[in-house]
């Protein structure tokens, strides 16, 4: 697809066909685009963790209660480790949640580009998250998206609510 319409098609999707999987081909293609994200210093201090398998995708459901949630075939996790991440000398600025940011915006715009559905998840359950997951302490969670096709007949709204341009650039 064209980078703009890309842009423009892109939005969050709240429906889910629990019973149509992203074919594995198209999952890869997905997550590359995650990989080939830039970092600080090049560091990609991240870890991708696909979630299919059902005992801890149902562990993992329980931290977001949306009706819309559980119906999600997989479930993207994205990790950063801070202590491989860049830090600025001046001020000690640590980039991982910058750097995790990036790989998850550039796999959510592949995803588009696959026609498959996501919607960048932050309010969840950290605790409830954390304990499914069953990390090392330096492996930090930052977010979280489902990853699969809509119900058949699920239509996009179409709509972008942002604010204008006039409100959002300053030409200085
Ligand atoms: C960092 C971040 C966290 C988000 N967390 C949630 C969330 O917890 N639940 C949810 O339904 N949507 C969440 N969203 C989706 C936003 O609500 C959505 O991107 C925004 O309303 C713009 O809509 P669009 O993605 O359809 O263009 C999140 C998006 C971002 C970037």
């Amino acid at each position: 697809m064209e980078y703009s319409e890309l842009i423009l098609n892109r939005e969050s999707i709240r429906n889910y066909d629990p019973n149509q999987p992203v074919p594995e081909k198209i999952l890869k293609k997905i997550l590359e685009a995650g990989r080939l994200a830039p970092s600080a210093k090049n560091n990609q201090p991240w870890k991708f963790l696909l979630i299919s398998s059902s005992p801890l995708l149902e562990k993992v459901k329980t931290s977001y209660q949306r009706d819309w949630f559980q119906d999600a075939p997989q479930i993207l996790v994205i990790i950063g480790m801070k202590d491989q991440a860049w830090v600025r000398g001046y001020d000690g600025y640590n980039s991982v949640e910058t750097d995790v940011s990036i790989a998850m915006t550039h796999i959510i715009l592949a995803a588009e580009n696959e026609g498959v559905g996501t919607c960048w998840i932050a309010a969840y359950n950290p605790i409830v998250l954390k304990e499914a997951l069953n990390r090392s302490e330096n492996e930090q969670i930052f977010g979280m998206t489902p990853i699969g096709y809509p119900k058949h007949g699920f239509q996009k709204t179409h709509v972008k609510k942002r604010k204008s341009l006039e409100d959002i650039i300053e030409f200085l």
